[in-house]
């Protein structure tokens, strides 16, 4: 028979607290463990008066062989969940009596799960009831902040700007991507739930340098952050590079989270080698990963799709959806590009220069229009004439050119073909 850590908890006040107390009727709870939250009792008002007349005084630490103490902590330092055995204060106004709650907090799993008991005398229910509800709503306003949580990158936090409508792709592709995150935020949680499946989804966003990844990320991280989701970037631009440990902080992070949350993990390729590329499968088999219970959604991207795994790629599960991110590829798309980089120095006359340009991603786009507009303000010009923007164009392609055949060298496939599926393809 297995003993639950519950069961340890309980004896232990059975057997070595409640005899050695004077109240009588003294209850066990099982109770939520936001109330050992550091920084839900440090925010705690302590002049609130809980019914029956009740204050809040304090906390003290005290030794018991049945929990061990840890201390949990946010990403920025802060503690928050405390393990270990605590007695709560509280003061009643007009008698001149502590009384003190036992609460009794411990893990009971490898990957954080945090339960807690409180040995409460039965007059004092009504009180502690109330006192719990106040810290449930303390821990709710805990909110996260207005920005994009950074692991390994050069700065701490981010505000994402980009706005949804500034992204140029297909508006069928577009509508695809959004409502996949959205629903599953919205609706996919409890379908995981009823399934017993961890609600964590995993997509990719593959396409060659330059398409817009990035940007949909950010854009994606403006709408998970008005939604008040935490949002998590892993970021590979540190001395350490592309690190499992990067996105074991970010899944723990998650865990600990009572937040939907969103993780985006640039450079997916650069994850997966030699070294921790088992580790990073194993993640996205879900076999290894902590669970938030209000969900994780992972958005991995890659430029260089062809340096992944089939099995990854592939193999179900592992990832859950792949979208091409294209080059541009109409030429109203292309228009409403460069009619957008261009901004006032658009000119009819530029269709011509705009058709030029499908088949070339955004950012090479977005260079077109900077070298035209730099070289209109180098000679002091009051308008973009149509061969200044040819030139720019010629001179850029033939940049890229130089570039592509030496990636072509080594990249055999075109993206679309990786992502055929394979049936047969069993690991
Ligand atoms: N689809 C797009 N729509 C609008 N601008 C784009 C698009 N793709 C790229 N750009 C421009 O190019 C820049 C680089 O794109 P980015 O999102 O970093 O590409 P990726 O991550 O796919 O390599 C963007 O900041 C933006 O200015
Ligand atoms: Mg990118």
């Amino acid at each position: 028979m297995t003993i639950l850590k519950l069961d340890v908890m309980g004896q232990w006040i059975e057997n070595e607290w409640i005899p050695y107390r004077t109240e009588r009727d003294l209850q066990i709870l099982w109770i939520p463990d936001f109330c050992v939250h550091e920084m839900v009792l440090s925010s705690y008002n302590r002049d609130a008066i809980l019914p029956g007349g009740y204050t809040f005084v304090g906390v003290e630490q005290i030794e018991c062989p049945a929990v061990t103490r840890i201390n949990n902590y946010n990403y920025r330092g802060e503690i928050t969940r405390r393990t270990g055995a605590f007695i709560y204060k509280f003061e009643a106004m007009d008698i001149d009596e502590v009384t003190e709650i036992l609460i009794l907090s411990s893990y009971f799993t490898d990957d954080g799960r945090v339960i807690c008991l409180a040995c409460v005398p039965e007059t004092f229910m009504i009180a502690w009831a109330a006192f719990s509800k106040e810290c449930e709503r303390i821990f709710k306003s805990l909110s996260p902040r207005q920005e994009v949580i950074i692991i390994g990158g050069r700065t701490r936090a981010f505000v994402p700007t980009v706005e949804w409508d500034d992204i140029v792709l297909p508006e069928s592709l577009k509508n695809e991507l959004f409502e996949d995150v959205r629903s599953f935020f919205t609706k996919g949680i409890d379908v995981y739930q009823r399934l017993k499946l961890k609600p964590f989804r995993k997509l990719l966003l593959a396409g060659i340098p330059g398409t817009g990844k990035t940007m949909l990320c950010n854009a994606i991280a403006k709408w998970a952050i008005e939604q008040q989701y935490l949002v998590i970037y892993i970021s590979s631009a540190d001395q350490s590079g592309a690190t499992f440990s990067k996105i074991q902080q970010a899944l723990h992070i998650a865990s600990n989270s009572s937040l939907p949350t969103l993780i985006l993990l640039e450079e997916l390729d650069a994850y997966l080698h030699k070294q921790e590329k088992a580790l990073v499968l194993n993640v996205l088999d879900g076999s290894e990963s902590l669970v938030n219970d209000y969900g994780t959604l992972l958005i991995a991207t890659t430029n260089y799709p062809e340096a992944i795994d089939e099995r990854v790629l592939k193999r179900p599960g592992r990832l859950d959806r792949i979208f091409i991110i294209p080059e541009i590829r109409t030429p109203s798309d292309a228009e409403k590009m460069l009619r957008q980089y261009l901004g006032e120095m658009w000119h009819e006359d530029h269709l011509q220069v705009s058709d030029m340009l499908v088949g070339y991603p955004g950012a090479f786009i977005r260079e077109v229009a900077v070298y035209a507009l730099t070289h209109v303000a180098y000679e002091n010009l009051d308008y973009l004439p149509l061969d200044l923007l040819l030139r720019s164009f010629e001179r850029l392609k033939e940049q890229v050119n130089t570039h592509d055949a030496f990636v072509l060298q080594q990249q055999k496939k075109p993206v679309s073909e990786l992502f055929v599926k394979d049936d047969n393809d069993e690991e």
